[in-house]
């Protein structure tokens, strides 16, 4: 984004699609001195997304709706990472925010799919377009990263290596497209809890940081078949999560019985993702998952996709 957009008239709006992001490699290392952990991690971008709209107020200030899967359980106000967003934007481009944002919400909520962070990346470039803000692509970059840790990826989508703490990314050229099939639970884990689940269950032993994420990105980059993915799939995170949630367990457990070809916490949960063989076997396998019970919600998703910003 480099400010070719034309201005937006006031009643004009600008929206935005924002994909959720998983983890099929999710290396968590120790924690930093500054109480991150160091990451290994390659993200996918998936097809379920939120859309981010944003219109001129006609006056100061930021107004957040929100609609959709969740919507009652969030901020609206400076708490929303959307609302920091469009903050940020206006600091940076030393204006008065104007802006009514509207976040219609397909991404559950606290489930390990990156939906606040999504939401914050679609608030970034619609206000940036909205107020027709001159920002190259390394600005963006650092705004998003100061924003979270998974808000420089869900800026640019397709699939990538992520760094130091998720923020810092290498592009992966993915030739293939995996169909997953997307269950979220009754219960919300936070991102602080699942990590300091994971310090714990180290300091007893359990869980080792997985830090080659080179199977996984060779298996992007020629295209691999389902079941080669399969077997690759790493998360660092899943002990941890399941050890808070054990219910999750049994949800994994019955979506393998049901024919899903790997059963994968998303980040640090508690949603969890089925690979199916093809989108003709995703159907399947949700509506099995959906009949089985214990999941709360159950859709279809293919990856990887763009990003707003590709
Ligand atoms: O970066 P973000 O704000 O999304 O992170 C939320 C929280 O998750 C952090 O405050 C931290 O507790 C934890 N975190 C971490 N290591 C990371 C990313 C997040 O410990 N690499």
């Amino acid at each position: 984004m480099t400010g070719q957009t034309a201005p937006a008239a006031p009643s004009q709006g600008v929206s935005v699609d924002v994909p959720a992001k998983i983890n099929p490699h999710l290396g968590v290392g120790d924690a930093r001195a500054d109480g991150y952990h160091a990451l290994s991690t390659v993200y996918q971008a998936i097809s379920l997304h939120d859309t981010v709209t944003a219109v001129k107020r006609g006056e100061p200030g930021i107004e957040i709706t929100i609609s959709g899967e969740g919507a009652g359980e969030l901020p609206t106000g400076e708490d929303n990472l959307a609302h920091k967003a469009a903050k940020l934007i206006a600091l940076y481009a030393g204006i008065e925010p104007d802006v009514k944002l509207h976040l219609n919400k397909r991404i559950p909520v606290a489930g390990g799919l990156a939906g606040g962070s999504a939401d914050a990346a679609g608030a970034l470039i619609a206000c940036a377009r909205l107020w027709d803000v001159e920002i190259g692509d390394a600005e963006l970059h650092r705004l998003a990263a100061g924003l979270g840790s998974d808000v420089p990826f869900c800026l640019k989508g397709g699939a990538a290596i992520g760094t130091g703490r998720g923020e810092e990314l290498t592009p992966v050229q993915a030739k293939g497209s995996w169909h997953w099939v997307v269950a979220t639970t009754d219960t919300q884990i936070a991102t602080p809890e699942c990590y300091k689940e994971v310090d714990r269950l180290r300091e007893d032993g359990i869980g080792r940081y997985s830090r080659d994420v080179d199977p996984i990105v060779k298996a992007f980059e020629a295209g691999a078949d389902a079941d080669t993915l399969a077997r690759l799939l790493v998360n660092d995170m899943e002990a941890a999560a399941v050890s808070l949630r054990p219910q999750l367990a049994s949800l994994m457990h019955g979506g393998l019985e049901e024919g899903a070809l790997a059963a994968h916490v998303s980040g640090s949960g508690p949603t969890v993702l089925f690979l199916a063989t093809d989108v003709k076997h995703s159907v399947a396998l949700a509506r099995r998952i959906r009949m089985r019970g214990g999941a709360r919600s159950v859709h279809l998703a293919h990856g990887p996709v763009n990003g707003p910003a590709a």
